[in-house]
């Protein structure tokens, strides 16, 4: 037997209440099943919509423990539980759907010429090729799962959501069609989008809707002057004029970075086979992170070499769609780290676009997040006490770009003293990401709060993290708050047990 929990809203008497029924459940049983069962053995008429039942009509969406689903697909397990997909409901699992349907009718959602040119055009002839590449974005179902697990449109009405910005791509890059919804796409919120990747986690159908919807849309925005936003140039012209998308921050004691005061003090007798790319807000505002990080593979008996002609990865340009000079930095720091067995970084973002981007622009490199590379070599036999209360912080470019979850809790789990506490949804994105910091910076504001209410809740001393995006943004909002918790990176945790 096991028990399945369904939040119900019976709308005569505009009522919510949470229902409770014990099934017998046969193996590999859908969601869907379980409702029909439900509502077979205990008379209990409970609402909820399918039709395909294959995956296919998108009509089936609910939340299941919180993450949305398509019911005929998902298996239901032991205390499960089951809600409708947002706050729009009719009666039980069924919601509202006009509302969204009416949004798509008013952003024209559809392929079209102009009328007169109908005559006048013969049909293009379609590459396979070309219509290969829009295809994922053509292969929604409609179930908006998206929409509803997006942590932006819980914040801002500016935002049109994941949905409509897959739209309006698929449409601006379909070969059969002649118009950019890029213009439309920026009036629809296109910079709100933190590139967090939850969208893409929750579709059925695997859309990579940031990656494959939003940043070409916003590339094509830059390439129609619609867009970047004006924070986003400055970030441009400082990785074009210097390398790094941000300037020395000189009180650090490092005058030109770390890089370049590390090559003063450390000449090699043998080229090390491990380098560390430092990435830009490291190098230049956070030095200490990567002092810490070289004190901890030296104890470990690893030499790092960390060359100073690297320059900016590009994830702050390929993220606001600004692409003009992502080829020369691939190119440079492909020259500078080819030769290396390893490439370690400590930011989620520098490591998403050194493992996912870079193949893309025919480069290759094996890069290791530094919780990979860690994870198995560390003996707590070998590590001082730290006697202190921790939770972490899941950055978006680390858990869902590199699928990097497990090897920090590992690492905490490790070190002698620590308490490690989980808190409500450590994934969720803090808002700092794609952009949004610099560019829409109330959306991360609002959405680092919600992640201080969560840290807020465990009274602990520290939330950890292994990105210097997530560490400033969560950082700005506990100290905004007066948390008594602040933010920590891995590295000077770590540090604190390897001192
Ligand atoms: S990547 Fe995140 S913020 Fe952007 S549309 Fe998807 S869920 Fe929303
Ligand atoms: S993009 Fe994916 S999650 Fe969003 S509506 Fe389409 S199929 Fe569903
Ligand atoms: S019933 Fe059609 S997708 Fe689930």
């Amino acid at each position: 037997m096991i028990t399945v929990n369904v939040k119900r809203y019976d709308p005569v008497k505009d009522e919510k209440y949470l229902e409770s029924y014990e099934i017998n459940e046969s193996d590999k049983m859908k969601v869907l099943d379980a409702l029909q069962t439900i509502n077979e053995e205990y008379d209990a008429n409970i609402a909820y919509r399918y039709s395909c039942r294959a995956g296919q009509c998108g009509s089936c969406a609910i939340k299941i423990n919180g993450e949305a689903k398509l019911a005929c697909k998902a298996e239901i397990n032991d205390n499960d539980l089951l809600e409708p997909l947002n706050d729009d409901v009719i009666k039980d699992l069924i919601v509202d759907r006009n509302k969204l349907n009416d949004k798509t009718r008013d952003l024209n959602m559809y392929l079209s010429y102009e009328d007169e040119r109908i005559g006048k055009r013969k049909p293009d002839i379609i590459l396979p090729t070309l219509y290969e590449e829009t295809d994922a974005l053509r292969s929604c179902i409609g179930c908006y799962s998206c929409l509803a697990m997006c942590p932006v449109l819980k914040k801002t009405s500016e935002f049109a959501g994941p949905y409509f910005m897959r739209g309006l791509s698929s449409i601006t890059f379909d070969p059969r069609g002649d118009e950019s919804r890029s213009g439309q796409a920026v009036d629809s919120g296109l910079y709100c989008c933190t590139s967090c990747g939850k969208c893409s986690e929750v579709c059925p159908k695997e859309i990579n809707i940031y990656g494959k919807a939003i940043e070409i849309i916003r590339a094509r925005a830059v390439q129609e002057k619609e867009g970047p936003l004006e924070a986003h140039k400055k970030i441009h012209d400082n990785v074009k004029n210097t390398g790094k998308s941000v300037g020395v921050d000189k009180d650090t004691g490092y005058e030109e970075g770390f890089a370049v005061e590390y090559n003063k003090t450390h000449q090699f007798n043998e080229k090390p086979k491990i380098a560390f790319f430092t990435g830009c807000m490291i190098n230049n505002k956070l030095p200490w992170i990567a002092e810490y990080l070289v004190k901890i593979l030296n104890k470990l008996g690893y030499e790092v070499d960390i060359p100073q002609q690297q320059v900016c990865c590009g994830s702050p340009l390929l993220r606001t769609g600004q692409t003009d000079i992502i080829q020369d930095l691939v190119d440079c720091n492909y020259e500078t780290f080819k030769e290396y067995d390893i490439i370690l970084t400590v930011c989620a973002g520098c490591g998403a676009t050194l493992k996912n981007n870079y193949p893309e622009y025919g480069a290759k490199l094996n890069v290791m997040d530094i919780s990979e590379f860690l994870e198995d070599k560390l003996n707590p036999d070998d590590m001082k006490e730290v006697n202190l209360k921790v939770t972490y912080h899941d950055p978006c470019h680390l858990a869902r770009s590199q699928n990097i979850t497990f090897q920090p809790r590992n690492i905490l789990n490790k070190i002698k003293g620590l308490t490690f506490v989980e808190m409500d949804k450590p994934a969720q994105c803090c808002g700092a990401g794609g952009g949004v910091k610099s560019g829409k910076s109330e959306i991360a504001e609002a959405l680092a709060d919600e992640k201080v209410e969560m840290i807020d809740k465990l009274d602990v001393d520290h939330v950890v993290t292994i990105c210097p995006f997530c560490e400033y943004n969560i950082q700005d909002s506990l100290t905004k708050n007066n948390s008594e918790a602040s933010v920590i990176n891995l590295m000077e945790l770590l540090n604190k047990a390897y001192d």
